[in-house]
């Protein structure tokens, strides 16, 4: 590292929530960065406080070769490559916990829009032709006695299982480890994916994005689900095809979708945006002010003790990158 004093490279989109400018252990002064900037050469910079939409791989880890953490500032770390971290020694962090519960809300908020056909229901009541009640009209999903499969029992997989025994949903789930929490609710275990697709009427994912986690659900996955059923996606877009999602929401079997999230944001695929029967909002899971200060408070918090010298709160553990279960909820 040059003579000048250290930085922290911070994503400029988080200033808003900020009070005041940033205190860093060591002197350390900050630097913003916008989404639009090139990623900067700095020898100066010894953390850096990343959104999701940037990816920081072997290229931007070698142009700052004073940097010691990674803040993310969110709870999925698939922006970041793990391996190429480890080995120049870098700690990856993130920020589990704090936003579980804004992104199992915002889960049922789309589980509910997709159930009762909101979106068909907005668009009717805006456009000024309403013809009035009819007995038929919009007809959606009851949800009493129906099975809602979570794909993924991490903690927000676990607190989406959590609300739903006031809705009367039974449970199942499909994951790498048993859930106590989500069995104590009356969830059964799923070995086989399929057999989950296949059993639930609606089902939710939440998996992080991994190799093995990719593409999960493609055309084949989704000609096996239940006829009629729903899937809410609030994990990762990568997960889910989005030509084989639009195929199935457009010609059976599903009958609506809730998403969040897509594989090449900001672009929403026309397809999904499209079709009546997708609610598709703009990757606004966590957007809660209580939340997104929560993450920077966990994000910043964890750069200040990794810049002391002390064990940061919530730590990703580094990756040898061997291949994982896809069932592995991982962090989220
Ligand atoms: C995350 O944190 O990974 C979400 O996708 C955004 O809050």
């Amino acid at each position: 590292m040059s003579g000048a004093a250290p930085l922290v490279l911070v994503a400029r989109e988080l200033r808003p929530l900020l009070e005041g400018e940033p205190e860093w252990p060591r002197g350390a002064g900050t630097r913003w960065i916008s989404r639009e900037e090139p990623f900067p050469a700095d020898d100066r910079v010894v953390a850096l406080v990343p959104l999701l939409s940037r990816e920081i791989g072997p290229v931007e880890l070698d142009r700052l070769p004073a940097l010691e953490v990674v803040a993310n500032y969110a709870v999925g770390h698939d922006n970041i490559d793990l391996g190429a971290a480890a080995e120049r020694g870098v700690t990856v962090t993130n920020t589990p916990d704090v936003l579980t519960e804004a992104t199992a809300d915002l889960t049922w908020a789309l589980l509910l829009a997709a159930a009762r056909r909101l979106r068909e229901g907005l668009d009717l009541a805006a456009s000024g032709r309403w013809p009035g009640w009819a007995p038929d009209q919009l007809l959606g999903m009851g949800l009493r006695g129906r099975t809602l499969g979570i794909l993924g029992a991490g903690r927000i997989g676990t607190a989406v299982a959590r609300r739903a025994p006031p809705f009367g949903l039974e449970l199942a789930y499909w994951s790498r480890s048993s859930s106590p929490e989500i069995e104590a609710l009356g969830g059964r275990r799923v070995g086989a994916l399929e057999e989950l697709l296949q059993r639930c009427e609606v089902v939710s994912v939440h998996l992080s994005l991994t190799e093995e986690t990719r593409g999960l659900l493609g055309s084949e996955e989704l000609s096996r689900v239940a006829d009629g059923s729903i899937l809410v996606n609030t994990a990762r877009g990568e997960i889910v095809d989005p030509g084989a999602l639009a195929r199935a929401l457009r010609e059976g079997p599903l009958a609506a979708a809730g998403l969040d999230v897509y594989p090449d944001e900001p672009e929403i695929p026309p397809a999904l945006r499209e079709l009546p029967n997708a609610f598709v909002l703009p990757h606004v899971g966590s957007a809660t002010w209580q939340a997104r200060r929560d993450m920077w408070r966990v994000a910043s918090e964890n750069v200040r003790r990794v810049l002391a010298g002390r064990e940061p709160l919530t730590p990703v553990p580094p990756t040898t990158g061997e291949r994982r279960d896809p069932a592995d909820p991982g962090p989220r």
